[in-house]
């Protein structure tokens, strides 16, 4: 049976990874800021993650959510503790696309209100709310059109308040870093006045950190660089290391009902075993640290080379925009270089989402790279 054939494919096949590198059959080395877009987060085939998982799934891969799982308990204490978000409670699910919709649905359920107001270059799944939330008609089916959602531009508060005032908003939904769209990050005021906004109108603030949480930022959570409290944290991504999983984290002010939301796989003790492994691996590690230092190091480097016209982002969740399409540019830096490097909607744009433990000699590697391919 063929495979439905969604994605362009690079022709190179991984067999094995270690930390920041990632190995083909042949053995050839290739130096990861890609990070399997932005999952890879303690780095890959990390000794405590693969203890972690190896032991869990000798004892219990995996029961179903009508039984007590402690490691779910331990799971929420640990997220709580090192993300700094006191009193939050948490919903277990598999992917990114699933907490947006588990968390537009919470939304609608507590408001009961429908329309959700999602910004230009937004990203935020595949699925049917999340999709509809994301600002990209090419992946939106008629049957997920149906929904009811106004894009709106960032930083247009105006915009958002007259949205807002017609009284029928149930949720607005953020990257506080776009990832897919580009690296853009509205300004301060506009975040805080939008969290002002929601709480005035009985809407949701929905941060989406599926891709900006887990510290690639530099901060637990991207929304953190702001004074603002959402009511709902989406996550996943660099959650689990590559294993799937995803939350959402739930403010106090919304209480839970049995059959509220639920799932069969989400929660399970394996997915659990890998996201503690995690969030004992950042913290022990000090892996914010290293993104705060890293990402100073990568940027001044980047300052240095005259064809990169802005550096965007903040963390280990960069971008470099040129002033020509960085297609040519990452295929040679994959094939020759060996140097995997993310894309984005906008085309000028490379990205750089490492895993968080990178190190000064792995940013050095890519920027001789970078200079010896825009010789040429
Ligand atoms: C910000 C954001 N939200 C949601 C998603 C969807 O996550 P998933 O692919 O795990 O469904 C992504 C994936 O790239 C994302 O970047």
């Amino acid at each position: 049976m063929p495979l439905f054939n969604v994605y362009p494919l690079y022709n190179i096949t991984p067999v094995s990874a270690k930390d920041v590198y990632v190995y083909d059959e042949k053995g050839t080395e290739y130096l990861d800021l890609y990070g399997g877009h932005a999952v890879i987060s303690i780095g890959h085939a990390h000794p405590n993650y693969v203890a972690a998982i190896s032991n869990q799934v000798a004892k219990l891969g995996f029961y179903s959510n009508a039984i007590q799982n402690p490691l779910q308990v331990e799971l929420a204490d640990r997220l709580e503790a090192v993300s700094g978000c006191k009193d939050y409670e948490l919903f277990l699910c598999n992917s990114g696309a699933e907490a947006n919709e588990n968390a537009l649905k919470l939304a609608s359920f507590v408001t009961n209100k429908s329309r959700v107001i999602a910004f230009k270059n937004g990203f935020h799944g595949r699925t049917s709310a999340a999709v509809a939330a994301t600002d990209n008609p090419g992946i939106i089916a008629p049957i997920n059109a149906q929904q009811k959602v106004t894009i709106l531009e960032l930083n247009d508060i105006e915009a958002v308040k007259t949205e807002l005032e017609k009284g029928d908003v149930c949720a607005v939904i953020v990257e506080f870093i776009q990832g897919v769209g580009g690296l853009d990050i509205a300004t301060k005021e506009f975040f805080e006045e939008v969290d002002v906004l929601c709480k005035a109108n009985t809407t949701f603030f929905i941060a989406d950190e599926v891709q900006s949480g887990y510290g690639r930022s530099g901060k637990f959570f991207a929304f953190q660089h702001y004074n603002v409290t959402p009511d709902i944290i989406s996550i996943a991504k660099g959650m689990g290391n590559g294993f799937p999983i995803g939350g959402i984290l739930i403010h106090p002010c919304i209480e839970a009902k049995f059959g509220m939301l639920g799932t069969t796989f989400g929660g399970n003790h394996l997915a659990c075993a890998a996201g503690l492994a995690v969030l004992n691996t950042l913290e022990e590690e000090k892996l914010m640290d290293n993104v705060n230092e890293m990402s100073v190091y990568f940027i001044e480097k980047a300052k240095e080379i005259p064809q990169i016209k802005k550096i965007k982002g903040k963390g280990l969740m960069l971008g470099l925009e040129f002033d020509f399409e960085v297609g040519d540019l990452r295929k040679k830096l994959i094939y020759e270089y060996h140097i995997f490097t993310g894309g984005a909607s906008n085309k000028k744009l490379l990205r750089i989402l490492p895993p968080l433990t990178v190190k000064k000699e792995h940013i050095n590697q890519f920027f001789e790279a970078l200079v010896d391919v825009l010789k040429n």
